[in-house]
């Protein structure tokens, strides 16, 4: 029974709830590749590092299917399109650095997005083609005390896409980072400019695959700024997001 569908998001714990033998080496290999994702290109010197690739998922089988990137100059993308929802990037086309091919058959990763999608529910006519998959893997890295770090959007939001799953890699010497779930209509706002009724759960994931999950239609959702913590070091706060997506077939008569 999906925990998501009753209130419109839910928390999870993955590393406990997947656990399964070598899924600490599987963790470790993703956390590793973190530590080299490239720059964000969309929003430079704002230190945010980022990584994207699609699947699609065939409900029937739930077997799991990348699709392929975009080669140029050697260095393979992945296209993203996010409709209105993003009012930082209304419309938008992107292209972001894909996942590399050796972490994209990290068997950690494909259980996470198996797990989230079970989680997931659909019309029966949704269930006949494949569910598109967006993962992205986001690292807010900051080095020095003035750094700020900041999630696009930087307001409650909705994504566009049905349902999307934020799972912590890693947390890092940093404050904020702070998740926030709200009604749908706080949309636009700060979780403290609106009415504490409006809003439904402020909390952080700290633990390794510490998750949550949002069905998009019932909830807007919000992560807060990411400065540096107290420690002498870096401070880094890593997550990968999965969004998933039925099929949209082009209404003909139109
Ligand atoms: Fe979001």
């Amino acid at each position: 029974m999906s925990k998501i569908k009753q209130n419109g998001y839910a928390r999870y714990d993955l590393m406990k709830d997947l656990n399964y033998e070598g899924i600490q080496h599987d963790y470790q290999e993703l956390l590793e590749n973190f530590s080299s994702l490239p720059e964000d290109d969309y929003a430079p010197n704002l230190n945010r590092y980022r990584r994207y690739s699609r699947a699609i998922i065939l409900p029937e089988t739930e077997d799991i299917y990348w699709l392929p990137t975009i080669t140029k100059n050697d260095v393979e993308y992945s296209a993203y399109f996010q409709g209105k929802f993003n009012p930082e990037h209304p419309g938008a086309y992107r292209e972001f650095h894909s996942i590399e091919k050796n972490i994209r058959n990290n068997k950690l990763l494909n259980e996470i997005i198996k797990a989230n999608y079970k989680e997931t529910f659909w019309n029966e006519e949704d269930k006949i083609l494949p569910i598109h998959v967006g993962v992205h893997f986001v690292k807010l890295y900051v080095e020095k005390d003035v750094d700020k770090a900041i999630s696009s959007p930087d307001c409650l939001h909705q994504d566009g896409e049905p349902f999307t799953f934020a799972h912590l890699i890693e947390r890092t010497n940093v404050t904020g980072g702070t998740n926030a779930i709200a009604i749908p209509e706080a949309a636009g706002n700060k979780p403290e400019d609106i009415d504490n009724k409006d809003l439904i759960e402020v909390f952080e994931i700290t633990q390794p695959l510490e998750s949550y999950g949002v069905y998009d239609p019932d909830v807007s959702h919000y992560v807060s700024p990411v400065e540096k913590g107290n420690d002498n070091h870096i401070g880094v706060r890593s997550v990968i997001l999965i969004d998933y997506q039925q099929t949209v077939v082009a209404d003909v008569d139109e």
